[in-house]
C-alpha cells in the first residue's frame, strides 16, 4: 500500500519518528498541496517558530470572525425567527420519502433531462436537518403516529388519528389555529380520510375508522368545521352506501351535508379549472377528485384532464387562502402531503416514485414562489413522517461481487406505474373469454407487449412471464420487481423502515428551531410555537366536550 493510499486519521506515525518526507506528505494530504521543505535542523526550528507565529496569528483571527458572525448570526435570528403579526404556514409532508428517494430521484432526473451530475432537486437547496420518526408503541412509525406528532406534537401508538396512548384525544395545530382566527387547509393526493391528513382536524383511535374521519373532517365533531379547505381524492367516504360509488358503511350523505353547513363541493377537473387556481373560491370549500387516491403522477399525467396534480392544487389552496384572509390580522395553516411517494415504496415501485417525489419538488417550488410574492410573512416547513420500503440506490443481483451502479435510464423508459400494468392485466384477464391451457403462449405474448409499451422492459425471462400468469393476483409486486432489478434498485421491505428523514424550510433562519437532528415531535411544537397558537387550550376543550 503507498502512502497516500492510507487512511488519513489512521496509523499516521507520531512526530518523533517521522522525517522530513512524512511531513511534507502528511503535510500534502491534509493540504491537497505538494509541500517542499528546507532541510537541515536550524531551519528545522526557524520554521517551526514562524509556524507557530504564524498559527497564532491565524487562530486568533478565526476566533473574532466567529464571534463577530454569531453575534450577527444571533441579532439576525432574534429579529426574524418569527414574526410579530400576521403570517403564513405551509407545512408539507412528503409521506415514505427517506434520503435515498432524494438521490434515486436525483439521478433520474439528472438521466431523462441530460443534466449535469451537480443539478440537484429544490429540496436539496432547502435542507436543514432531519428527524428521528420512532412512535410510542415501535420503533418503525406508521403514518398515524408520525402525523399525530406533528399535529399534537405528541408520541402516540401507531395507528392513532390525535389520540394519545392514554386514548384521549389531543388538539391539533390546526385545530389551534382554526380557533384563533386562522384559515386552515388540507391538500393530498391520496383519500382525505387516510392517515397524514385526518390527524390534523379528527381524533379516532384507529386510522381504519375513515367514515368517522369523513364526519369529522366536514365538523361533525366537538370543536365545529376546523378545516376551511380541503382538495384531494377519498370521494366514496362522502356518499351514502345506497349510490354505488361509496365506500360508506351507512347511508350518510356528506357531500349533502356539507354543502348544508355552507360547503361549496367540487367533484371534477373541468369545475377545478373554472376556479382559475384559487381567485373565484369561495371558503368553506371541498374539492374531491377521485373515489380513493388520485393516480400516481406516472399515470396521472395521461389522465391530465381527469385529475389535478398535486402542484396546481397547491397553488389553488395558497391562493384562495390568501385572498380569503386578505382582511383578516390573522392568516392561513396549510397541510400539502405527497401522499403517494408512501405508496410507491409500499409497492416497491422506484419508476412511480421517482415521479412521485419529483412532483413534490414542483409543489415545493411552487410553495416558496408563492411565499416570495407574498406581503404576509411565510414559512415553508417540509418533512417526511418515515421512510417506507427500505430503499436502496444498488442492489447485488448474484453471488458474484456486484458492480457500482444503479441504471437510472431504465426508468426513464417507463411510462406506467407497476399499479397501472397489473390493472391493465387483471382487466384483460377478466375481458379474455377462454383461459385454457391454449391461451398461455397468447397470455405470453401479451405480458411481453405490455411490458415492452409501458414500463419499457424489452427482456422479460420465460420465469417473469411465467410468475405473473400463475399468480395474477400479486402482478403489481412482480411487475414492480421487474423493474426494479433492471434498474438495480434495492427494497427491503413492503412496509416501511426507521430510518431518519429530512427537514426542509424555505428559510432556515426562521426554521432554525429545526436545524440539525430532531426527535418529530419537535416539528410538531415548531409549528405551534411559530403560528402562536395554544394547542394545549384545544386539548382540554376536546376533553372537556367529549366526557
Ligand atoms: C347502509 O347503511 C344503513 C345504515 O345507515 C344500513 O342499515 C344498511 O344495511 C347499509 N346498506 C348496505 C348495503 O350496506
Ligand atoms: C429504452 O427503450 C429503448 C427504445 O424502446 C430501448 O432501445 C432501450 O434499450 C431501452 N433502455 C433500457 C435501459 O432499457
Ligand atoms: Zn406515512
Amino acid at each position: 500500500m503507498s502512502r497516500n493510499q492510507e487512511p488519513l486519521l489512521s496509523n499516521r506515525p507520531s512526530s518523533e519518528q517521522s522525517n522530513d518526507n512524512d511531513l511534507a506528505e502528511e503535510d500534502a494530504l491534509l493540504t491537497g498541496e505538494r509541500v517542499q521543505r528546507p532541510s537541515g535542523n536550524d531551519k528545522i526550528k526557524w520554521r517551526e517558530w514562524i509556524l507557530f507565529g504564524w498559527a497564532f496569528a491565524a487562530t486568533a483571527v478565526v476566533i473574532v470572525l466567529a464571534v463577530l458572525y454569531q453575534n450577527q448570526k444571533t441579532t439576525q435570528s432574534h429579529s426574524s425567527s418569527t414574526p410579530s403579526g400576521k403570517r403564513n404556514l405551509i407545512f408539507m409532508v412528503s409521506d415514505g420519502m427517506g434520503p435515498t428517494s432524494l438521490s434515486m430521484t436525483r439521478s433520474f432526473r439528472q438521466q431523462q433531462y441530460g443534466l449535469p451530475y451537480g443539478d440537484i432537486l429544490v429540496l436539496d437547496d432547502h435542507l436543514i436537518g432531519q428527524s428521528r420518526t420512532r412512535s410510542s408503541s415501535s420503533l418503525v412509525t406508521d403514518s398515524a403516529a408520525g402525523a399525530t406528532a406533528f399535529s399534537c406534537g405528541k408520541k402516540s401508538y401507531n395507528g392513532a388519528i390525535s389520540i394519545l396512548p392514554d386514548f384521549t384525544p389531543c388538539g391539533t395545530v390546526l385545530e389551534a389555529a382554526k380557533k384563533e382566527g386562522y384559515m386552515t387547509g388540507l391538500v393530498v393526493t391520496t383519500r382525505i380520510t387516510d392517515a397524514t391528513p385526518a390527524c390534523f382536524a379528527s381524533h379516532v383511535n384507529l386510522r381504519q375508522e375513515e367514515d368517522l374521519i369523513a364526519d369529522q373532517l366536514i365538523g361533525n365533531h366537538p370543536l365545529g368545521h376546523t378545516v376551511d379547505l380541503i382538495l384531494g381524492g377519498g370521494r366514496c367516504r362522502f356518499l351514502p352506501n345506497t349510490t354505488s360509488a361509496s365506500c360508506r358503511e351507512d347511508s350518510k350523505d356528506l357531500v349533502e351535508e356539507a354543502k348544508q353547513k355552507g360547503y361549496t363541493y367540487i367533484d371534477n377537473r373541468k369545475d377545478f379549472d373554472s376556479l382559475q387556481t384559487g381567485n373565484g373560491l369561495k371558503l368553506p370549500f371541498l374539492g374531491l377528485f377521485a373515489d380513493e387516491d388520485i393516480p400516481y403522477e406516472i399515470d396521472r399525467r395521461f389522465e391530465d384532464d381527469t385529475y389535478p396534480a398535486l402542484r396546481e392544487m397547491a397553488e389553488t389552496a395558497l391562493k384562495a387562502l390568501s385572498a380569503a384572509t386578505k382582511n383578516s390580522d390573522k392568516g392561513f395553516f396549510l397541510m400539502i402531503e405527497g401522499s403517494r411517494i408512501d405508496h410507491a415504496g409500499h409497492g416497491n415501485d422506484p419508476a412511480a416514485q421517482v415521479h412521485e417525489v419529483l412532483s413534490y419538488d414542483h409543489a415545493f417550488q411552487s410553495v416558496l414562489s408563492f411565499i416570495e410574492k407574498e406581503q404576509t410573512p411565510s414559512l415553508l416547513v417540509g418533512t417526511s413522517d418515515h421512510e417506507t420500503g427500505g430503499l436502496s440506490a444498488a442492489r447485488q443481483l448474484h453471488e458474484t461481487y456486484p458492480e457500482y451502479l444503479w441504471y437510472p435510464e431504465v426508468l426513464a423508459n417507463a411510462s406506467h406505474s407497476a399499479h397501472w400494468l397489473a390493472h391493465a392485466y387483471r382487466d384483460h384477464l377478466a375481458a379474455s373469454t377462454s383461459r385454457g391451457d391454449g391461451d398461455k403462449k397468447k397470455l405470453k405474448h401479451y405480458l411481453r407487449k405490455l411490458l415492452k409499451e409501458h414500463m419499457g422492459v424489452h427482456d422479460a425471462s420465460s420465469t417473469e412471464l411465467s410468475t405473473l400468469i400463475a399468480q395474477p393476483e400479486i402482478a403489481s409486486y412482480v411487475f414492480a420487481d421487474i423493474i426494479s432489478r433492471r434498474a438495480q434498485i434495492g427494497w427491503s421491505t413492503h412496509g416501511h423502515s426507521a430510518a431518519d428523514v429530512n427537514i426542509y424550510a424555505s428559510d432556515s433562519v426562521s426554521a432554525k428551531p429545526l436545524v440539525g437532528n430532531h426527535e418529530n415531535t419537535e416539528v410538531g411544537k415548531f409549528l405551534r410555537d411559530w403560528l402562536d397558537v395554544d394547542v394545549d387550550a384545544v386539548t382540554k376543550e376536546l376533553r372537556r366536550k367529549s366526557r
